[in-house]
């Protein structure tokens, strides 16, 4: 390795430092997690909603968020709450309404965004380790100047997590009236932890408390916003949590709807 010192035109001395970094910790680590967790996630929710089957439990009203809410004419019985509409084609996700939606939500996020970016293109790798690029235009050009629509799949977001909600209460009224069991307490702590993400956006943050020259005068959006960014400070541990508890909430209504256990019932 060599060190010595350069002087850009009307810029400061910097070192000219001929090694690719000199971080000598495990700085690759975090980046190698984050490709193996988000490439393991996309894998199996691509699976799951092209399989188009074992997404719903007529006996407790269980819908798996990946196919909520079910509007294509292939949905079974019961698992439509607002129509079904679209043509059952494979190639159209039972979900189609939604799940393109939250897919930029998620690909668009303050934090997801990072996370791709350091881990799948290396741009950079980590902190004081060089870009695996030659050239950077960051987000002011095509496809990622629409990195600023983030905002508005907020809104879509928020309103799908109305629609889990719905999907979490209705579950708790099976056929034979009220019902409560493993399957509710599993799709109650989703929807909690999905509104908790979803609250946690910086966008979000930005609806409620921005724009304003004095807090005082706006008690009620001072309360909102400060309680909005203690969530924020979470943003990324819910961002993983909430990937970890949708893939637990679709497996359990999978197996229970394919049979292959029961659901566990505290009530009826
Ligand atoms: Fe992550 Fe908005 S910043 S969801």
């Amino acid at each position: 390795m060599t060190s010595t010192a350069t002087r850009p035109r009307g810029g400061r001395a910097r070192a000219a430092i001929a090694a690719k970094t000199l971080r000598t910790d495990r700085w690759w680590l975090a980046p190698l997690i984050t490709v193996i967790g988000l490439g393991a996630w996309v894998t199996y929710a691509t699976v799951r909603v092209f399989m188009h089957r074992d997404y719903w439990v007529p006996q407790y009203h269980y819908l798996t968020p990946f196919y909520s809410p079910c509007v294509t004419e292939r949905c079974v019985e019961g698992s439509s709450h607002f129509g079904s509409f679209l043509p059952g084609w494979w190639i159209i996700p039972d979900a189609a309404l939604t799940l393109p939606f939250l897919l930029l939500f998620r690909l668009t996020c303050y934090y997801y965004r990072k996370a791709y970016y350091r881990s799948f293109w290396l741009s950079p790798p980590a902190c004081a380790v060089p870009d695996g690029h030659k050239s950077y235009s960051g987000e002011t050009r095509f496809p990622l100047l629409g990195q600023n629509l983030h905002r508005y799949f907020f809104y879509a977001a928020a309103i799908i997590s109305l629609i889990n909600t719905w999907d979490a209460i209705y579950a708790f009224h099976s056929p034979k009236g009220f019902g409560f069991g493993l399957g509710n307490v599993i799709l109650l702590v989703n929807v909690v932890m999905l509104w908790a993400y979803t609250i946690s956006c910086h966008s979000c943050r930005h609806i409620i408390g921005g724009r304003l020259k004095h807090f005082s005068a706006h008690p009620v959006r001072y309360k909102a916003w400060t309680f909005v960014s203690k969530l924020n400070v979470r943003h990324m541990q819910l961002a993983w949590i909430t990937l970890g508890t949708l893939a637990l909430t679709d497996f359990y209504v999978m197996a229970v709807a394919a049979g292959w256990f029961n659901d566990l019932r505290f009530i009826n």
